[in-house]
């Protein structure tokens, strides 16, 4: 019809970054046309880049991609490329964001947006004044008991809310010999609370709405040197590792509590040092009417007025987000991979029935803002601080 945007035959795409997300991304765009329909044009894998060319071979073989290539620029100066996934360390987001927009790609962009406050608030500058569809991949949001609680939070079933206590506990940086990498520099905020904590404060943003202050900020830091690693790091396994060590500079662990806009008070804890707790994302929402909690250690289920329900149908995403219709099948984080790839594929394709689309790189400056919130307060002695801007 005259005036309507026809969807693309193909849509050529690239990951850059073939380390721990990277290839959760790379099977998401595998898994895309698998899921919610036929609406998508056919996607072709056209490049795999990492620096660390094995990692990339090894990923282009399993994922089916074209070719495995050596650095993010290859893949910025193809022209047969429409939309690229970055998926390396934060401080390289910005400089490698502004080559593909400048070459006229499509981005999703790994949380948290950037290394820093200010190449964050570049990046917005650079999705103002831009052609392509920009997003970022906070996952959690795909979740689908996360997304069936924002919907009973919206729907008012908790009544007016009295208390948002959010935590991300993981232990990956128990072990003191646990090779130095790019998650250990930084400064304050750079670490537990940027890599995971960033996801928890999107989780509760996304259900609870904008944070306006926050206070009590407080940082620890218990492993103050690691050993540098003898070869490649991938993110955060074991690697064999020098004498020589380096400088931790950010932290291990970060509490701070916050007041939503609404007035809903909140309370989270971040640690990368929780002993025998590998990736719990979890919080509870109490209201006058009614509770829910989620612990991401099980995450097919949530618990809503003190009874068990199980992920499934009933729930969004389900319904077409997993091959077998059945409650208690599901609930993987690389399901949640695919539904985001397949909302930036939408996004990017405009076709029919969308997925809600991912955050956009505003939303995740937000995010950014929330953490040096933290860190202004957690260097003023858990003064209170507001953000400087009041919505999203
Ligand atoms: N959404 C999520 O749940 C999630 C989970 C983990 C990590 N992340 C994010 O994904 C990003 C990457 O994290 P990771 O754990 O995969 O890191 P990683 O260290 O495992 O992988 C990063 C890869 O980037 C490669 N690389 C470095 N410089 C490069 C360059 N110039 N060109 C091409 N490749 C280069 C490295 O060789 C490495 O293999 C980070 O922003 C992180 O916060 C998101």
């Amino acid at each position: 019809m005259e005036g309507e945007t026809m969807p693309q035959e193909q849509l050529s795409v690239a990951v850059i970054g073939a380390g721990m997300a990277g290839r959760s991304h790379a099977a998401g765009y595998l898994n895309a046309n698998t899921v919610f329909g036929r609406g998508l044009p056919r996607i072709r894998l056209a490049a795999i880049a990492d620096a660390n060319r094995d990692l990339a071979e090894d990923a282009a073989d399993r994922y089916g991609f074209a070719k495995a290539v050596n650095s993010w620029e290859e893949v910025a100066e193809d022209p047969s490329i429409d939309a690229v996934s970055i998926v390396v360390s934060n401080a390289l987001h910005r400089p490698i964001a502004e080559a593909l927009v400048a070459a006229g790609k499509h981005v999703l962009c790994e949380k948290p947006l950037a290394g820093t406050l200010e190449d964050a608030r570049a990046m917005v500058e650079l999705e103002r004044s831009a052609s392509v569809v920009t997003a970022v991949g906070y996952t959690y949001r795909r979740n689908p008991a996360i997304t069936a609680i924002r919907d009973h939070v919206r729907a008012g079933d908790l009544g007016d809310l009295s208390v948002f206590f959010g935590r991300y506990w993981a232990n990956y940086a128990c072990d003191p010999r646990g090779p130095f990498s790019w998650r250990y520099t930084g400064g304050p905020g750079s670490g537990a609370l940027g890599d995971i904590g960033s996801h928890i404060i999107d989780v509760g943003e996304y259900v609870c709405g904008p944070i306006q202050s926050v206070s009590g900020g407080m940082f620890t830091t218990q492993i103050t040197e690691r050993p540098l690693p003898l070869g490649a790091v991938v993110g955060h396994e074991a690697a064999p590792v020098s004498e020589e060590t380096a400088e931790v500079d950010n932290e291990d662990t970060a509490v701070f509590s916050v007041r939503f806009q609404s007035g809903l008070a909140g309370s989270f804890s971040v640690s990368r040092i929780a002993y025998g707790m590998p990736n719990e994302l979890s919080f509870d929402i109490e209201g006058v009417a009614g509770q829910v909690s989620l612990d991401f250690h099980r995450p097919a289920e949530y618990i809503h007025n003190g009874m068990q329900v199980i992920v499934g149908p009933q729930l969004p995403y389900f319904r077409d987000g997993y091959p077998m219709q059945a409650a208690g099948l599901g609930g993987g984080y690389a399901e949640m991979f695919t539904y985001q790839t397949r909302a930036f594929l939408d996004h990017v394709s405009g076709g029919p029935d969308p997925l809600p689309p991912n955050a956009s790189f505003a939303d995740a400056l937000h995010t950014m803002e929330v953490i040096q919130a933290v860190v202004k307060s957690a260097a003023a002695d858990g003064a209170r601080v507001s953000l400087p801007t009041a919505t999203r």
